[in-house]
């Protein structure tokens, strides 16, 4: 394994009910004005909002509302949340939804205490937070990103066309609050698209090196077996308590930095899907569905120990009599049978891409990762976008 410093300052509070049990005592360590941050009203619609807003109210706090975080938050709301985060004198910040809600507020958590462009100086290249941004606390209500327990945030610049995602520790949530029950009414298809980002996310950490024996990569195989499991329970059974707290905590866990620690990693998909998102608004679960099995069978002979590894051990396919390449490209079928099992996309026309949308520039526009097993280049990202037609 590499060398690596492991911390993750946020409090997790997992399991039914937790909103009720601990926010008041939560919310105690902060003044007096919160600033309740939330999406398009789901909140409002399934009930979690009079929940969360009679602890507010019995704890004595003043709260400012700040909604309509959009799927694929802006540059434009962050600085509006901030704006409003400052005149109101906010201590808390009060996120109530899925990743966009939860990175839209460590945004604005960051540009509520910075007189710089928050965008200029920590999202178009790393930065030295040297302050402390606003206390952020957030409550999921979808799960898939893992945003709750890191401090990643992912905005979307739509004047530059660039939506790019940095991870800063000070970001950290203060506290998560992750109750399963909070997603029942995640619609299916959301649901479902949060679960294969989960994946996702394991599946990007874990084809990268090493190849040698490590527990980062035993931990992902779990992670992964998991996921599928309980994808498919839940969407059986929206109802189900253990598919549903499985697949929350299967989330926080793929992102909370534990199965990098020793790593290096790819997402490289990540970053097509997220400039694929700045041009077209895509979901970002589908987006990611159309690409990996395409992209892995680019890169796959460059990490074909981990490709093999992943054939038998995720999918239970047979190599006996099996060459390596056709074990690993049989994982690799194996994981695009899934993704159309679950009912998600393959194509790029299932999600909104046309072939009038310029694949070229949204191509060269896309990061390159260099820990990859394979290193891109523009031109094989844009071979692999005319692939994913
Ligand atoms: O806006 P509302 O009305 O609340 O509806 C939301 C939204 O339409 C709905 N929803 C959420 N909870 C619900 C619910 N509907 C009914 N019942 C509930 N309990 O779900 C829809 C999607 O929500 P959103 O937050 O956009 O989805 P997701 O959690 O998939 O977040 C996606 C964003 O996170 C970024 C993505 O790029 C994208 O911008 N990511 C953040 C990461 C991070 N910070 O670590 C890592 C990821 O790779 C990802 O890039
Ligand atoms: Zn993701």
């Amino acid at each position: 394994m590499n060398n690596f410093i492991f911390e993750n300052s946020t409090k997790a509070i997992f399991g039914k009910g937790c909103v009720k049990e601990y926010l008041a005592c939560l919310l105690s360590h902060y003044g007096e004005t919160v600033m309740l941050a939330y999406g398009g009203g789901s909140i409002k619609r399934n009930g979690i909002y009079s929940e969360i807003m009679a602890v507010l109210e019995k704890a004595g706090k003043t709260v400012v509302e700040f909604s309509g975080i959009m799927a694929n938050p802006t540059y434009v709301k962050v600085l509006d949340g901030a704006k409003l985060a400052k005149e109101s004198n906010v201590s808390l910040i009060l996120g109530v939804g899925g990743g966009s809600v939860m990175d839209c507020c460590k945004a604005i958590s960051l540009a509520a205490k910075y007189d710089g462009d928050i965008w200029d100086d920590f999202w178009v290249q790393p930065g030295v937070i040297d302050f402390e941004p606003l206390p952020l606390g957030v409550i999921v209500t979808a799960a898939g990103t893992g945003s709750e327990m890191n401090g990643g945030a992912v905005i979307t610049n739509e004047e530059l066309k660039i939506k790019t995602g940095r991870d800063y520790p000070k970001c950290n949530p203060k506290f998560a609050l992750l109750d399963p029950i909070y997603t029942y009414s995640v619609p299916k298809k959301q649901m479902v698209s949060g679960a294969f980002d989960t994946l996702s996310h394991i599946m990007e950490t874990y084809f990268a090196k090493p190849d040698e024996s490590n527990v980062s990569d035993d931990i992902s195989e779990a992670l992964m077996k998991n996921v599928i499991l309980n994808i498919r329970a839940a969407i059986r059974n929206p109802e189900d308590y253990t598919a549903r707290s499985n697949l929350m905590w299967d989330a926080t866990m793929a992102e909370n930095r534990i199965i990098k620690l020793g790593k290096q990693t790819d997402f490289e998909c990540h970053q097509m899907e997220h400039q694929l998102g700045a041009y077209t608004n895509c979901n970002h679960g589908e987006g990611l569905a159309v690409l990996h099995p395409i992209y892995y069978r680019h890169i796959y002979k460059y990490g074909l120990t981990k490709f093999k590894q992943f054939a038998i051990h995720i999918w239970n396919i047979d190599p006996t009599g099996k060459s390596d390449d056709e074990i690993a490209l049989e994982g690799i079928e194996a994981l695009a049978d899934f993704i159309k099992e679950i009912g998600m996309p393959s194509k790029f026309r299932e999600i909104g891409i046309d072939t009038d949308t310029d694949l070229k520039a949204i191509a060269y526009s896309c990061n390159i990762v260099p820990t990859a097993y394979k290193k891109m280049t523009h031109e094989e990202i844009f071979e692999i976008f005319k692939e994913c037609f």
